[in-house]
């Protein structure tokens, strides 16, 4: 049995990622660690594991997660800033679920996070966790960062297309985002009288998974990205539509040949695109609790527009799904264990 620490028991992702955990043949969950709920139970914080997991939640406790193999720190800023650095001194392999070591040009934490990163060289030996694109670094890696889940939804979107030359170097990407997005702590923005009924442009320039999205794109071909998210009014999920503007002409079918042939043996990639009905293009709806992530297109031929449209949950593949999936890649588990399941319909 691999030992797991989680860091940040009290989150929303820590939820999901103890949720999943649950359901993994290969893992014992040896601690579960908050900084501001130790001593509570996990069912008061996330009533949904009552009965189904009894544990008295612990503090950050480094001595304890040092007895770990892995470590999940899912937790504030500042706290894998520290976390990351001493786990990582201890021995464990770690999976960073924060921003904190996903870019590795410092100069754009100065950018888009307004602060000098303290550790550039943790910076560079972190592995951007995406497995359908860097499924071999991630196997051998001590760290792993996983991508926001914007970002993830938009390069597996884009890696085919820019890949085989199809797409103009520049992209646009109109997100629309669910309020478990900004997590559980209160925000004025996020309360419900804010959030109901409402369409809000919260980040119409600078969003901070752009430099994700450029740095990853950047290993096949430098593509410049015009991000725009809104916060809708949906508890998860997200939806990104990608306009991008055609390069090398493409006919509907070419797009089905690239996108199987890239993502065929992808267990998490559904590729969407019905010719009608109301399910022919990806819906966030349809992924809720599960870990795939779907994709669409259509061409508009007048415009020399390739419209891309891509789902996910933003808590499951946009974060702890996509995160275990990495760790059964760092164990040499088979990619989907605890994770292959479809989200309930309808709902
Ligand atoms: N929500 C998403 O869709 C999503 C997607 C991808 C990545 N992420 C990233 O994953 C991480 C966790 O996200 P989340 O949505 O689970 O956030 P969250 O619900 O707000 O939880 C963050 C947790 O961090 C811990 N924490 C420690 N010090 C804190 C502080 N000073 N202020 C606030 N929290 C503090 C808390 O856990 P304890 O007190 O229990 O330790 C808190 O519950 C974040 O870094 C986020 O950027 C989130």
């Amino acid at each position: 049995m691999v030992k797991v620490a989680i860091f940040g028991a009290s989150g929303y992702v820590a939820g999901e990622l103890i949720r999943l955990l649950l359901q993994h043949s290969s893992v014992e969950l040896a601690l579960i660690a908050s900084e501001s709920h130790k001593g509570k139970f996990l069912h008061q914080l996330h009533p949904n594991l009552r009965k189904i997991f009894n544990y008295r939640l612990e503090g950050y406790d480094l001595e304890k997660a040092s007895k770990c193999d892995i470590a999940f720190v899912s937790s504030s800023y500042n706290s894998s800033l520290r976390l990351v650095p001493a786990l990582l001194k201890r021995g464990l392999k770690v999976i960073d679920l924060t921003p904190m070591f996903r870019l590795k040009d410092p100069a754009d934490y100065i950018r888009y996070y307004g602060f000098s990163h303290p550790h550039p060289d943790i910076l560079k030996k972190a592995v951007y966790g995406l497995p359908e694109l860097n499924r071999s670094e991630i196997k051998d890696a001590e760290l792993v960062s996983c991508p926001g889940c914007i970002a993830t939804s938009s390069i597996l979107a884009l890696y085919p297309l820019v890949k085989e030359g199809i797409v103009d170097s520049t992209v646009i990407i109109d997100s629309k985002m669910g309020s478990s997005g900004s997590g559980s702590k209160n925000s004025f923005s996020s309360i419900h009288s804010q959030r109901a009924n409402s369409i809000r442009a919260y980040k119409p320039i600078n969003h901070r998974h752009t430099p994700e999205i450029e740095q990853e794109l950047a290993r096949i071909k430098k593509t410049k990205i015009a991000l725009s998210a809104h916060a809708v009014d949906i508890v998860r999920g997200l939806l990104a539509t990608l306009h991008c503007f055609i390069e090398k002409e493409v006919e509907i079918k070419d797009l089905w040949r690239i996108y199987r042939t890239y993502y065929v043996n992808e267990k998490f990639i559904r590729i969407v695109r019905e010719e009608r009905g109301i399910y022919r293009y990806p819906d966030p709806k349809n992924l809720i609790g599960s870990n795939f992530c779907d994709i669409g297109f259509e061409i508009d031929e007048s415009n020399r527009r390739l419209v891309l449209i891509s789902a996910l949950d933003n808590l499951v593949k946009g974060a702890a799904g996509n995160a275990v999936q990495c760790m059964n890649i760092m164990f040499g588990f088979d990619e989907a264990e605890g994770l292959y399941s479809s989200s309930p319909f309808p709902i």
